[in-house]
């Protein structure tokens, strides 16, 4: 009889709290011509999960198995296969939702995966992953940062937040990031901000104004969503950049147009799924954030680490507010 080469991954059974990861065991399917079997090694955990486990984005794959990016080896290859051998170093970061990284063995397109050269370790790449290409895709395609300009960006402790405020520094900017707490100031002044402001307990708006010496900042990064809407418009300069990137308090909705217009804004809600959609554009934005480690202009700090299976005890910590570092699972 053959034996099954069974792998342990997590499933979101249902939609709602971490709760619903499931571990689960399957028979992972050999690769499609065009696809590379990875076992990984070490899995981001990313915002972007939460919202596939609440629901907000659903997943379409059966099982769901949440996760978007990866390190591992390659252990298999499609028959379409020329540029990946087995053993090769490897990682991703995509949008595609037959990724499904919660777990030991996947299949990926080729297309989206990157040969993986550095000597930082599996877990310290992973940790960091799509983060670096977002902050990458934030600091210099979205909007790009100069010496001089005035950057307001929220949860600038968070994984996104730690690496863009680095990156904006390096770029010349000043930089005013915002925190949840008191215990979060400091790491965002250690990740590169110049000003930190608790936006629980302080007016962001007036010290913004102050700072800024009432003409605002030219653009906010705000991946916090309903929130800060109202606060980030509020910030900005004539003509300035409102940049929503992302929704860990919820999905803004009902944008008033005439605050738009009132001071001649800019909207955009970007996507690294559409500005790194293929591996040319991936591969760009992750060498130029590994360039900025590589030369400590960005410092990683050490991150948390979970086994697969705890992969709910991870989205419980990233949802309390309470985390301080990049979370990883490992098979
Ligand atoms: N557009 C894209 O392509 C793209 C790609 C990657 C990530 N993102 C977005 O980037 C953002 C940051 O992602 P991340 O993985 O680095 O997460 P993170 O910033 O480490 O965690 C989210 C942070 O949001 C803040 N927050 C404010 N209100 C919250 C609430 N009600 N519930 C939970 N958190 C709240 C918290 O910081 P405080 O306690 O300091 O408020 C929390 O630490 C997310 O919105 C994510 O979706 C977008």
């Amino acid at each position: 009889m053959v034996k099954l080469q069974m792998a342990l991954g997590i499933a979101i059974t249902s939609f709602g709290g971490p709760e619903v990861l499931q571990s689960i065991n399957y028979d992972p399917l050999p690769p499609l011509e065009d696809e590379v079997q990875i076992q990984h090694t070490a899995i981001e955990v990313n915002y972007i999960d939460i919202y596939h486990r609440r629901g907000i984005y659903p997943l379409n794959t059966d099982p769901k198995i949440p996760g978007v990016s990866a390190v591992g080896r390659v252990v298999k290859v499609g028959a379409n296969v020329t540029e990946f051998a087995v053993g090769d170093r490897v990682c991703y970061a995509t949008s595609d939702k037959k990724a499904s990284a919660y777990c030991g063995i996947t299949n990926v397109k080729q297309s989206i995966l990157l040969k993986l050269e550095s000597d930082f370790d599996d877990v310290l790449i992973a940790a960091n992953l799509l983060k670096g290409i977002t902050a990458h895709m934030l600091a210099c395609h979205v909007y790009v940062v100069r010496p001089g300009i005035a950057v307001l960006i929220h949860a600038a402790a968070g994984g996104v937040g730690r690496i863009l405020a680095q990156w904006c520094n390096f770029l010349g900017a000043y930089v005013i990031g915002t925190v949840g707490s008191d215990d979060k100031k400091s790491i965002a002044l250690q990740n590169g901000c110049h000003l930190v402001i608790n936006y629980s307990t302080e007016d962001v708006v007036a010290k913004v104004r102050e700072i800024t010496e009432n003409i605002g900042v030219n653009v906010v990064y705000d991946g916090v969503g309903s929130a800060t809407f109202d606060t980030s418009i509020s910030c900005l300069m004539n003509v300035g950049m409102m940049v929503s990137y992302g929704s860990s308090s919820g999905i803004v909705s009902n944008i008033n147009v005439e605050k738009i217009a009132s001071k001649s804004l800019f909207f955009t809600r970007p996507s690294v799924y559409n500005y790194a959609a293929h591996r040319r554009e991936l591969m760009i934005a992750f060498n130029a954030f590994l360039a900025k480690v590589n030369s400590n202009i960005i410092q990683l700090s050490k991150p948390t680490v979970f086994k697969l299976a705890e992969a709910a005890k991870a989205h419980s910590l990233l949802e309390s507010r309470k985390n301080l570092s990049s979370l990883v699972l490992v098979p």
